[in-house]
């Protein structure tokens, strides 16, 4: 698509949208303090002075559950915060000044609020108790031991508490001693909402409908990096049961998507869960303000090339927030989209439709209406890329040229979803009706996906 094509498209949008959102800034616009819409805040991506005017960018991603909660969980993507302690200006507990550099820039029970559903916490022994800590030499010390685990997951607690239909899950990088974490654990009032290691899928099979696992209060699953712990702690191994990516800069390589060292193969089929980690060795968010977007979602797409062409479940980030518009949230409604209804972000998700039938967003709805994304492996074989590229063609707002990631996604996807594309059809008709509601927040939901989808392509045009 001709670069000359996008202000024209972004003005269009802006148009609909201005119009729709009461008029709030909107994604990638600069703001003033707190005209931001919802589910956004106003900020300068990077941190440097002088680096420009703040933009609102997005802090939430769409709600994974927006379109029902009748699949298996491992159909659901969750934004995940690494290090999800390590909290700038944070002052130890121990009451030393913190050394160690910050990951992530609000209080945990600030990231559940915004969405945050997966939270990597580095567990030590020290001081009689266990610590969130960053370790040197696998040792805690008082000035890189944030606080103590218990009172996170108090606070992890307390949210569960209150929002009884959301699903964390904790990736623990355990250091402790068996036993010690367990009965922390306990101490915090989380074991009646823990998830029974021996429920969760062996083989690489299904887990249970999150409608379950929900009705079930079975509502916090807690891995552990450490094995041997099922007996001793109630904490799952997590490389049973999650394939997870390399972090820090060896897992930044482009186009490739590493297994970090204690993981299994990454096209392993015998677990079901998938993490990407995707952040610097040396936390940074000039970093994450570069790379938090069209990189990110790139890497999605790498990740599922590499994953026997699934999408992760859980998408690791430093420092969530930041991004030039979209950033991890927009990541998490790609993949939610893929996953869910093999739709580019899980704002075009149809209630009630099968798997691939997908409303675009258009000034032409029967053109979204009729998209034949729809159709089954064997109509994408005989006409391969025919069909998504004309519905993109006809409804332009959804093709930016840049994340040509996101639009090959499609394509690729379509050939290879047979059974998947199978047992979507069945969930999706037994969750029609829980997602009926979604038809009334579709548009408010959309509109920052498909601004942030044009705000990187528009910025990665520059970069
Ligand atoms: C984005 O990540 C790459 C490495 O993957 C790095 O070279 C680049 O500097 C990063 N961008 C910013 C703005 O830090
Ligand atoms: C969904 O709701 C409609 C009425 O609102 C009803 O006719 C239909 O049978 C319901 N479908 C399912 C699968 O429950």
């Amino acid at each position: 698509m001709a670069g000359a094509t996008l202000p024209l498209l972004a003005a269009a949008i802006a148009a609909c949208c201005l119009a729709a959102a009461d008029a709030a800034a909107l994604v990638g616009d600069t703001c003033a303090a707190s005209s931001c819409g919802a589910g956004q805040r106003c900020a300068s991506c990077s941190p440097l002075a002088g680096a420009g005017a703040a933009v609102c960018s997005r802090t939430t991603p769409l709600d994974p559950k927006a379109h029902g909660t009748g699949l298996p969980f491992n159909r659901y993507t969750w934004l995940t915060t690494h290090n999800s302690f390590a909290v700038l200006g944070s002052a130890s507990r121990t009451g030393t000044p913190i050394l160690a550099p910050p990951n992530q820039e609000d209080t945990v029970t600030a990231q559940l609020k915004n969405g945050v559903r997966g939270l990597m916490l580095d567990a030590y022994d020290f001081q009689n108790d266990v610590w969130l800590c960053h370790s040197f030499g696998g040792k805690c010390y008082n000035f890189a031991a944030y606080q103590r685990a218990v009172d996170v997951l108090k606070e992890i607690q307390a949210f569960l508490e209150a929002n009884p239909s959301e699903v964390i899950t904790v990736f623990m990088e355990d250091y402790a001693a068996p036993g010690s974490l367990g009965k922390v654990l306990g101490g915090s009032g989380l074991s009646k909402y823990l998830f029974p290691s021996a429920k969760m899928p062996r083989d690489g099979g299904d887990w249970p409908l999150l409608e379950d696992m929900i009705a079930q209060n079975h509502r916090l699953l807690v891995f552990t990096s450490k094995q041997g712990k099922e007996a001793s702690d109630g904490m799952a191994y997590e490389w049973d049961y999650v394939l997870e990516t390399q972090y820090g800069n060896d897992g930044l390589v482009g186009g490739s998507c590493q297994k970090r060292a204690e993981s299994r193969a990454m096209d392993s089929t015998k677990q079901s869960l998938l993490l990407m980690n995707f952040f610097s060795t040396n936390p940074s968010q000039l970093w994450a303000c570069g790379n938090n977007s069209a990189p990110l979602v790139a890497k999605l797409k790498a990740c599922y090339d590499a994953s026997a062409k699934r999408w992760p479940n859980f998408i690791a980030v430093d420092f969530y927030m930041r991004s030039k518009g979209g950033g991890a949230p927009l990541a998490t409604d790609v993949a939610n989209g893929r996953l869910q209804c093999g739709c580019d972000s899980i704002a075009y998700c149809k209630s009630g439709s099968a798997f691939g039938s997908c409303t675009l967003p258009s000034a032409s709805p029967k053109t979204a209406a009729t998209s034949p994304v729809a159709a089954p492996p064997k109509t994408a074989a005989s006409s391969p890329a025919a069909a998504p590229s004309e519905t993109y063609a006809s409804s332009p707002a959804a093709l930016p040229p840049e994340p040509v990631a996101t639009v090959s996604m499609k394509l690729e996807e379509e050939d290879s979803t047979g059974t998947s594309a199978a047992d979507t059809a069945k969930s999706s008709a037994s969750s029609s009706n829980r997602s009926a509601h979604l038809s009334n927040s579709f548009l408010f939901g959309l509109l920052p996906s498909l601004l942030l989808l044009l705000l990187i392509s528009d910025l990665s045009g520059v970069n």
